[in-house]
């Protein structure tokens, strides 16, 4: 399994942005001891609603917060204060910025070397995202957002989780460079295609018939905010969709994936068939990138892809990958040498009618 200093991406084990870590939903059942970065991490929601990730050991003497389901504290409902939880072991209260505000049987001020570290995080789209920094810099940019979440012309995803896969990122991220295996690996060949680098967001723009639909052309433009969270907007017959595929790092050369769609119903009132619709296309784009799903499952790393000139631009795409692996200075020299546009030497490029579903995507904005 290939690691992060294999592909020389930077000093960074881990990429600096805003990841998935859980579904919304997955948290009305209780505290979550999840695992991303390298480390063990305690996710709940407090009475606020709003979801706090905190590391995952109390300082106390070690306990894990969230992995107690029988703890009688757990049992009775009474973990969770406000935003703050208690230590299901000596009941160590911990609030949202990761300090201890309360201790049951001690007078005075906490230790403040039980704090252990908070890391920001917001419940959008139906997902659970938390901002990375190796670091523990703040945000430098906001979490995605599709306008359409909030129209209810548009069906609400549930999402599909994949599971976890041993495989760097890296190889999950050169899919937005590879335009030749859109052929042979999903059934349709490009007539168009280009990359375009805009700070931390990279977008790719295609378009071709689409063998799994009968040849109807599909138009695609797609789009990484960061490292982990790829929105892409479809469009063929008189579909129109939004698909989510999420990578986020469990451990180095190791991932946890996520896949949905957003999909817009025939009128303003979706019905239950609109529904049903909306659920049969999210399992038809998940059929077809399971196949590449399949293809990292089994592939080698490709540390150094023996890549053509006509593969695409895959130098370009790792480069723009590379700058959250590196401080925030090399990464603005990364983003500055790289905005523009990045083409295949013999392809066609979008016509500006291809150009027109961008209209209102958020980094038009
Ligand atoms: S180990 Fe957490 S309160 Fe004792
Ligand atoms: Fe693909």
């Amino acid at each position: 399994m290939a690691k992060a200093a294999d592909y020389g991406l930077g000093p960074k084990t881990f990429p600096t942005g805003w990841f998935i870590v859980a579904e919304s939903s997955e948290l009305d059942k209780g505290p979550m001891a999840i695992r991303f970065f390298g480390r063990d991490l305690a996710l709940y929601r407090g009475e606020s609603g709003n979801p706090v990730v905190l590391d995952a050991y109390c300082k106390h003497m070690g306990t894990h917060l969230t992995a107690s389901d029988s703890a009688m504290i757990v049992k009775n409902g009474l973990q969770i204060e406000g935003d703050s939880i208690r230590c299901p072991y000596h009941g160590w209260r911990y609030n949202s910025a990761g300090d201890v505000d309360d201790i049951p049987y001690h007078d005075g001020p906490c230790p403040k070397s039980a704090s252990i570290r908070s890391y920001p995080v917001v419940d959008n789209m139906g997902c659970i995202m938390v901002w990375f920094d190796e670091d523990g810099a703040e945000p430098s940019y906001d979490a995605p957002f599709l306008k359409e979440w909030d129209n209810p012309q548009w069906i609400r995803w549930q999402l599909d989780h994949l599971g976890e896969l041993d495989i760097h990122p890296q190889e999950v991220l050169d899919n937005m460079s590879d335009m030749r295996h859109l052929g042979p690996t999903h059934g349709a060949p490009c007539q168009y295609f280009e990359n375009e680098a805009k700070g931390h967001i990279y977008i790719q723009r295609q378009g071709g018939p689409m063998q799994l639909y009968g040849g109807v052309m599909l138009y695609t433009t797609t789009w990484y905010t960061g490292p982990g969270i790829l929105l892409s907007k479809q469009v063929w017959g008189d579909t129109v969709q939004y698909e989510l595929i999420a990578n986020t790092p469990v451990d180095d050369g190791r991932i946890k994936a996520w896949h949905a769609c957003l999909v817009k119903a025939s009128s303003s009132q979706p019905t239950a068939e609109d529904i049903e619709i909306a659920k049969q296309t999210q399992a038809g784009a998940l059929e077809a990138f399971a196949t590449d799903f399949q293809i990292w499952r089994y592939k080698q790393p490709a540390i150094k892809p023996m890549a053509l000139k006509t593969d695409g631009p895959f130098k370009i795409g790792r480069k723009w990958y590379s700058q959250f692996y590196v401080d925030a200075e090399t990464a603005a020299t990364i983003q500055q040498e790289l905005n523009g546009f990045h083409q295949i030497p013999g392809v066609t490029l979008p016509a500006e009618a291809n150009h027109a579903i961008d209209d209102g995507l958020p980094f038009m904005d």
